[in-house]
């Protein structure tokens, strides 16, 4: 099958590729955009490791097609902070409540919460944890993820700009 040019926005940077049609976006951020931090776990939509933003709503980049998301504002865990600035306030926060172990899952499940406290209002611990119902943590048991998440819905410290770095 012919290559095709793809050309996406990440963390926002202009790449452009070419490659087959049915190619991941989750295998071009990794393999073409050398984006590793986005993780490869199941490659059947069951994990969530693989989530990144795409125009702000999480998606899981391994059910994407490069091509679908041509021109997209695409964001992974590598754009929410700068390299020598303060963590993500999501990050902090799962740093604070020992919400990681062995990291696997933790950029994935960053990228969800990122789009969750845009999304819901409730700090509810049933519906946090049904909100990340998606994403999967083998090390953790889910208590520290699930309290660095209600706190952050319950303090909404996250800038209020649409953006999502951490920075002005
Ligand atoms: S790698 Fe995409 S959901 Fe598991
Ligand atoms: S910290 Fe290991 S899978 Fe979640």
């Amino acid at each position: 099958m012919a290559n095709y040019a793809i050309r996406l926005v990440v963390n926002g940077n202009c790449y452009e590729t070419e490659a087959d049609p049915m190619i991941s976006l989750l295998d071009v951020l990794r393999e073409h955009c050398h984006l590793t931090g986005t993780h490869q776990g199941c490659d059947t939509v069951q994990c969530g490791a693989c989530t990144v933003l795409i125009n702000g709503r999480a998606v899981k980049s391994c059910n994407r097609l490069a091509l679908q998301c041509q021109d997209m504002q695409i964001t992974t865990i590598e754009g929410i902070a700068s390299q020598d600035g303060p963590l993500h306030p999501v990050q902090m926060a799962f740093t604070q409540h020992h919400a990681l172990q062995c990291g696997f899952c933790t950029p994935g499940l960053i990228m969800r919460t990122i789009a969750l406290i845009q999304e819901q209002d409730s700090s509810d611990e049933q519906s946090v944890r049904a909100a990340l119902s998606g994403n999967l943590c083998r090390c953790t048991g889910y208590e520290g993820i699930v309290r660095a998440v209600c706190e952050l819905l319950r303090t909404r410290e996250l800038p209020t700009n649409n953006s999502v770095s951490g920075h002005p």
